[in-house]
């Protein structure tokens, strides 16, 4: 069996086999356990994420630039495969940045943003060329403090918390007090407190959520950031005298995860782009119009691949207990901000077409009952030495899990 998205995105009872073994990027599992020497690892398949974005930017108004958000998956050659796909990078710290620029990608479609920036992070992003999403009031004057140490004028956008949220989201981020950006109200004040001989103001950031799958949500959130926009770039080109050149309008675009979820209609943002675009026509004239996504490009290219090291019945229950687990990959352990814990897709990777089904408890090697890979799940009988896969893994894995907690071996990672 090829993984391919459509794959991923379907039950698994769904999913056409052909062989019993899975493939990634044309390499059976058992071949790209020999190529990174053991298991676990995670696979991502180079050419389904060349493939979500060709077809994402086939769908988007040509107007739309797509930047990536290297958070979701900052695994280097996948950030330089990505600088070949996409227009630009969303950076969120310091090490970060240092890998966009590293692939080539021009400095000034790098933003810089997230709470917290250090007088470190923001004197390199200056020197770098880099653009500075600012936060807070706060980080402005740090902002202007630093550019006038080093002599050289910086670049930022204002990141906007709006008074809207973005509904159904799994991560609201925005709507109410919070860490993220200057409220909408401060922002007047705020351009008119900018020193414009330390700084240039390049435009404005509205990021409103992530993990959304509600294209209704979605579409609503973005005829608000446009009227927002309207306000804002009116307001700052009276007051600064200067003309915006960018409009981040965010992203928040989800994947399905769990059974009975659907993928996003993309085709309902995009026509509802394009609609935005001919009613907001004067404000998107001469700017970059800017949305910027993580996961959704890259998720449903990667699978995380561990092996079953015991099996045992514990009054009752089956458990397959495998070498991977929490440590590697907290998203599917349940414990990265679900409330109620549910099972990725799971497979075992070379029994696709294993006919005695059992039902099992997969857990991994740490002493804690968090450490759950999937639970409850009826899959192919399976045997010490036998591959479990979880699908959907290839954002907010390897680098959003504890991998040092319990001291256990670290994981690998490769593109194919
Ligand atoms: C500012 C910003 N941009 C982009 C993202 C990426 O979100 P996602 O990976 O869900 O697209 C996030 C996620 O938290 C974010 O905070």
């Amino acid at each position: 069996m090829k993984l391919s998205t459509t794959d991923l995105t379907t039950s698994l009872k769904d999913y056409p086999s052909s062989s019993s073994e899975l493939f990634v990027g044309n390499h059976p599992l058992s071949h790209l356990e020999k190529l990174v020497s053991n298991t676990p690892f995670y696979a991502y398949d180079r050419q389904l994420i060349i493939n979500r974005v060709t077809q994402l930017t086939n769908t988007l108004p040509k107007k739309i630039s797509l930047h990536y958000a290297i958070k979701a998956n900052p695994f280097p050659s996948l950030v330089q495969l990505m600088s070949t796909q996409v227009s630009g990078f969303d950076v969120a710290s310091r090490k970060e940045m240092l890998l966009a620029i590293q692939t080539g990608m021009p400095a000034d479609k790098i933003s810089f943003a997230g709470p917290g920036k250090t007088t470190e992070d923001i004197e390199a992003a200056i020197i770098a060329g880099v653009t500075l999403h600012v936060e807070s009031a706060g980080e402005i004057t740090k902002v202007e403090l630093a550019a006038g140490q080093l002599s050289l004028k910086a670049n930022i956008a204002i990141r906007v918390n709006p008074k809207f949220e973005l509904k159904s989201s799994g991560m609201k981020m925005s709507g109410g007090a919070k860490p993220f950006g200057i409220d909408e109200e401060q922002v007047p004040q705020i351009l008119k407190e900018l020193n414009l001989t330390k700084i240039n103001l390049r435009g404005f950031h509205i990021f409103a959520g992530s993990q959304n799958l509600n294209a209704e949500a979605i579409l609503s959130a973005q005829q608000q950031t446009f009227m927002l926009a309207e306000e804002l770039v009116a307001l700052s080109s009276k007051i600064t005298k200067g003309k915006i050149d960018y409009l981040n309008i965010g992203g928040g675009f989800g994947v399905p995860y769990f059974a009975n979820e659907k993928s996003l209609d993309v085709t309902a943002i995009a026509n509802n782009l394009e609609s935005l675009l001919k009613k907001h026509e004067t404000l998107v004239d001469g700017l970059e119009l800017i949305l910027e996504l993580g996961r959704y490009l890259v998720a449903e290219a990667g699978i995380y691949v561990c092996k079953v090291v015991d099996k045992k019945v514990s009054r009752g229950t089956n458990y397959l207990v495998c070498d991977g687990g929490l440590h590697h990959h907290l998203a599917n352990s349940g414990n990265f901000g679900q409330v109620i814990r549910k099972n990725y897709p799971v497979v075992i990777g070379n029994k696709l077409k294993g006919d005695v089904q059992e039902l099992v408890n997969i857990v991994g090697p740490l002493c804690t009952p968090l450490d759950i890979l999937a639970d409850k799940i009826m899959l192919p009988k399976a045997s010490m030495g036998d591959y479990v896969v979880v699908f959907q893994s290839g954002a907010y894995g390897a680098t959003a899990s504890p991998k040092d907690f319990l001291s256990q071996p670290q994981v690998s990672e490769l593109l194919i």
